[in-house]
């Protein structure tokens, strides 16, 4: 007979309850794939009286999540806590050194120190499973890892954060900004604890951060992102963008010039309303690999929530059960790079603009100039009108293609005349490759 695993869960918030619940729900099915039994032996959150809509008498609670680390009647520890630092980081590092394999959903810790980690798990011979963390429930890390292992990869391109798809497609519904629509996603259990991380970008950062490493064998390197998020992107720019016949969504992107420079980056972009990633909408993610002998390969599923994230948790249980151990980032750790990154200047694309600018004589022919003199041709162009002369109004364009440094300087420049009216542009890419 085949000895059960043993596992521990910290962190029994929406995706740590959902674990619970999946184990034993599909416990039969789980026990037949696997070829043993997942036990839970232990659990840990912060707050032991919370009333979690489970019954988790049954197993061991521990207070302190490190107490787990150490146990001898545990085989793998989950990690369902979040936050790129403690706790969370000692329980993972503390475990591996005491030779346990650990699951985690946590794409902060591995963005930011997933090199160590990946050393980490392989001086130690345990697995470090992180499906979850990228895409929620769409299987992408084992696609790169395995399914497509023996290619080349290009480029890989994401809707990667949920709250972000839920509120840009709500406020193309709807026509509300994104205020009361954050509320809702927060209510589905799709926002992280700090929802600045899904709008600002910062969580679609993480994960392309780790897709990136994945595609391209360099390690995990946070810092070189540039990161743009929602913020700016109001319900008129959603409508402006269905006119010239776009979509607005979040990409990560994360590519390899001919030179082997990476860029990886997080903006939202303009994507033509006719690609399959276009109608990607509500909560569920895309991740969209370019590789020299599968070609492209697009994965869609929900991407955040407790149940689609779960089922990626419990994949990587299942994979632990039958002692598939792959490396952290598909390959040793020793053997990944240290990426060079182009200059985000030297990107060419197409791109949309948006200025709020006095209706008067002149104003168009001023930005007009600015754009002839730094070489950037205008495709299209809408200004709205108001019934009197001389009141603010959106004037919004798209560019042929055109260097980003340039782009950059005539959105400078332009937010100084003075019929400019005080903030920042809208700047956005137009993503032809997706
Ligand atoms: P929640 O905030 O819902 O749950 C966090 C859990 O951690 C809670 O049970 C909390 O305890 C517990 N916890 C917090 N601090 C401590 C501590 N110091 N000691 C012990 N337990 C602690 O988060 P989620 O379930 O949403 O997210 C968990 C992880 O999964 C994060 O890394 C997140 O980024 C990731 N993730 C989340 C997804 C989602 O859709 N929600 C999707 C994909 C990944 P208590 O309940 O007592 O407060
Ligand atoms: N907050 C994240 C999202 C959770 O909205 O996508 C899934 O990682």
């Amino acid at each position: 007979m085949t000895t059960p695993l043993r596992i521990a869960i910290a962190g029994l918030g929406t995706v740590g309850t959902g674990v619970v619940r999946l184990l034993a729900e599909n416990k039969e099915l789980i026990r037949t794939r696997a070829g043993r039994d997942i036990e839970i032996t232990a659990i840990c959150a912060r707050d032991k009286n919370r009333d979690r809509g489970l019954d988790l008498g049954a197993y061991d609670w521990v207070d302190n999540p490190q107490a787990l680390a150490t146990r001898d009647d545990i085989d793998v520890v989950v990690e369902l806590i979040g936050g790129s630092d403690e706790p969370a980081l000692a329980l993972t590092k503390t475990a591996m050194q005491n030779g346990k394999s650990l699951v985690t959903a946590n794409k902060a810790m591995l963005a930011h120190h997933g090199a160590a980690l990946a050393m980490m798990a392989d001086e130690h011979t345990v697995m470090l499973g992180f499906e979850a963390s990228v895409a929620g429930g769409i299987p992408a890390i084992k696609a790169i890892k395995d399914g497509l292992s023996a290619n080349t990869i290009r480029s890989v391109y994401g809707i990667l954060n949920g709250t972000c798809n839920y509120i840009l497609t709500e406020m193309r519904r709807t026509g509300h900004d994104f205020v009361g629509i954050l509320k809702q996603a927060q209510e589905k259990g799709y926002a992280e604890a700090d929802p600045t991380f899904d709008i600002g970008g910062i969580d679609t950062a993480h994960k392309i951060c780790l897709l990136a490493a994945l595609c391209f064998g360099t390690h995990p390197d946070f810092d070189a992102i540039s990161i743009t998020g929602i913020e700016k992107i109001n319900a008129e720019d959603i409508e402006f963008a269905e006119d010239f016949g776009y979509r607005i969504k979040l990409l990560g992107i994360a590519t390899k010039d001919d030179h082997g420079a990476l860029s990886v980056r997080v903006e939202p972009c303009l994507i033509d309303q006719s690609r399959p990633i276009a109608a990607v909408d509500d909560v569920y993610n895309a991740v969209l690999i370019q590789s020299d002998f599968a070609g492209r390969t697009l994965l869609t599923g929900r991407g955040a929530g407790q149940a689609p994230t779960a089922s990626a948790v419990v994949a990587d249980i299942i994979d632990i059960a039958k002692g598939i151990k792959l490396p952290v980032f598909g390959v040793a750790a020793k053997h990944l790079n240290t990426a060079r990154n182009a200059a985000p200047e030297d990107i060419y694309a197409r791109y949309y603009l948006r200025f709020t600018v006095q209706d008067k004589p002149g104003t168009i022919a001023d930005i007009s100039a600015i754009l002839r003199d730094h070489n950037v041709s205008i495709k299209g162009l809408i200004q709205r009108s108001r019934d009197e002369d001389g009141g603010l109004v959106p004037v919004v364009m798209t560019t042929h293609r055109s260097r980003y440094g340039d782009i950059s300087a005539c959105a400078t420049a332009i937010a100084a005349l003075p019929a400019v009216s005080d903030g920042d542009p809208c700047v956005l890419r137009i993503t032809d490759e997706v």
